[in-house]
């Protein structure tokens, strides 16, 4: 598994963080940056991992700003992205169970470094349940067409 990874300032920390996590479970990963806390957009980090993510390139993107909002709002008009914002482990898990999430953000201003670990952790592990889920994901794209004429 190849990961997408990238935060603003106020996520910076945290995507640090989450870069350790990854080189200690040895998974694959790229960093988008930023990589200072001077102030940034952070349409333009999320925007970097919805479309290494929607290019097919990474299977997974993890995001951080200093809510998870704003990048996931932004991921989520990518088309084929399906980015939830986690701050607990039932959540991670159903996000990947039932939504097919493929792209996971998180706020440094709302949890802790362990909590994230957690969160990271059981997104990364859980997989897709197809069956009735497929079908409600299935229409999430049919919306995307109907709106964006065109979908991955
Ligand atoms: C930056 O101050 C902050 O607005 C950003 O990190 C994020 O929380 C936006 O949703």
């Amino acid at each position: 598994m190849k990961v997408a990874l990238a935060g603003d300032h106020g996520g910076l920390k945290l995507k640090e963080q989450v870069a350790g996590f990854l080189r200690e479970w040895g998974i694959d990963y790229t960093d988008f940056g930023t990589f200072s806390e001077d102030s940034v957009d952070y349409p333009d980090y999320a925007l970097q991992v919805a479309e290494a993510v929607q290019s097919g390139g990474y299977e997974r993107g993890v995001i951080c700003c200093g809510t998870g909002i704003g990048v996931a709002i932004t991921a989520n008009k990518v088309p084929g992205i399906r980015a939830a914002l986690c701050h607990d482990t039932f959540s991670a898990r159903a996000a990947r169970e039932h939504n097919n999430a493929n792209v996971l953000t998180m706020g440094q201003r709302v949890i802790g470094v362990g909590l994230a670990r957690e969160i990271v952790k059981v997104w990364l592990e859980a997989e897709f349940k197809g069956g009735r889920h497929g079908r409600r994901v299935d229409k999430i794209s049919f919306v995307e067409q109907k709106y964006n004429r065109c979908s991955r």
